[in-house]
């Protein structure tokens, strides 16, 4: 049998641990027309709970698009993807895409080409329309589509903070226009950044101020997740202690994709085991950690003197109190505003990010390594 244990990739079906109440006041939203800002920090789970929301959508008949902002480089390149992505919504609609091109893009005059796999894939001809004046017929086909088709349609635009770096607010501008009227599309945001996501919504100089509602996406429940476990390992014919389960949803964090991630690799290496205890958890993650290892030395290598104290500092202390004299002196930090300027920088990198509580490890592994070096 295979390995029951995925980390890495979407997980959906039997891979995908509860959630049922956010996939519930998600579906029932989006059958509506909303905008929905979803924000979790990465690995907790957003793509695979919309991917699945969307799953149960297309489902009941709804047109769904899917597209992740981490990969176009430019507005252009948006365009591209927002177009391909929305005339794939449905098979019928992705055979008719030439029409549909045709008819509700004339200023854009797109280029439609078709994959080995019949699925389009649409670019633009560009100088011929501004960007601003594509921007505004590309960002209007999903609620044509979707009226032409007399079905409603969910647009999901993932990681969406990236779209800052694609054209500053410009971009943004032209989404907000096109998107506030429509009225057979819903929206959702999703983002891990949620700081950046948090302003763009609330600040009022913002074009995206006040767009949506906002949804904060939380760990799992350690009760349902511990029992999602204890069942993959059962139907692999395995078992682990309480006392495993425990240390490995400590170490972990109980941040989804590491509980995956360390499961993955106790079945992995411990095949002819058939109860999981606490030594087993150990060995795995010094087993990942070691995987990491060339990684982490290049993260390490690019930082500071005073950054690397600091990052010790918050692996030992659960990155509380980091600038209190006591931390300033055992860790030689010199003073808290040098203790201040190296978290800021360090949160920039997207090595550490603040909460409510502390600084935590946006790579959880990353603070475990940290540990095993004296940290
Ligand atoms: N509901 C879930 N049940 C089990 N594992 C999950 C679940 N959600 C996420 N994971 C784990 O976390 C990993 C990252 O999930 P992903 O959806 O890509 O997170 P995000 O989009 O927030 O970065 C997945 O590959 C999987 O290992
Ligand atoms: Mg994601």
């Amino acid at each position: 049998m295979g390995n029951p244990f995925r980390f890495g990739t979407v997980v959906t079906g039997e891979d995908f641990a509860d959630r049922e109440k956010e996939l519930e006041e998600l579906a029932r939203k989006l059958r509506g027309t909303v905008r929905i800002f979803l924000l979790a920090p990465r690995r907790y789970g957003k793509t695979s709970l919309i991917k699945n929301v969307l799953d149960l959508l297309g489902r009941q008949g709804m047109l769904t698009a899917y597209l992740d902002l981490y990969w176009p480089n430019s507005s252009q390149e948006f365009l591209e993807l927002w177009m391909s992505n929305v005339v794939r919504s449905s098979r019928s609609i992705a055979r008719r895409a030439a029409r549909f091109v045709k008819d509700f893009l004339p200023r854009v005059r797109p280029k439609i080409s078709f994959d080995p796999t019949g699925s389009p894939q649409i670019s633009l001809d560009l100088p011929g329309p501004t960007l601003a004046e594509a921007a505004e017929d590309v960002f209007n086909l999903p609620e044509r589509i979707a009226k032409a088709e007399k079905k409603r349609f969910v647009v999901v635009l993932d990681e969406f903070q990236e779209i800052l770096r694609l054209d500053g607010e410009a971009l943004e501008r032209q989404l907000r226009a096109a998107i506030q009227h429509q009225k057979n599309v819903s929206y959702l945001f999703a983002g891990s950044k949620p700081r950046i996501l948090t302003d763009m919504v609330s600040d009022e100089t913002r074009p995206f101020y006040q767009m949506g509602t906002l949804m904060t996406l939380d760990k799992i429940p350690e009760k349902e997740f511990t029992q999602f476990i204890e069942s993959k390992f059962s139907k692999s014919g395995k078992s682990i202690s309480p006392e495993a389960l425990g240390i490995l949803m400590r170490r972990s964090e109980n941040v989804p994709h590491y509980v995956q991630l360390l499961c993955f690799y106790l079945w992995d290496h411990f095949q002819g085991v058939s109860r999981i205890e606490e030594s087993h958890v150990q060995e795995a993650i010094e087993i990942t950690l070691r995987s990491q290892e060339p990684a982490y030395l290049t993260l390490w290598e690019g930082l500071t003197l005073h950054q690397r104290k600091t990052l010790k500092a918050a692996a030992a202390l659960k990155g509380r109190l980091l600038t209190a004299k006591e931390t300033i002196a055992r860790f030689r930090l010199e003073a808290a505003t040098n203790v201040a300027k190296s978290l800021k920088a360090l949160c920039a990198k997207s090595i550490l990010r603040k909460e409510k509580e502390g600084y935590v490890f946006e790579d959880v592994m990353f603070g475990r390594w940290l540990e095993g070096h004296g940290a």
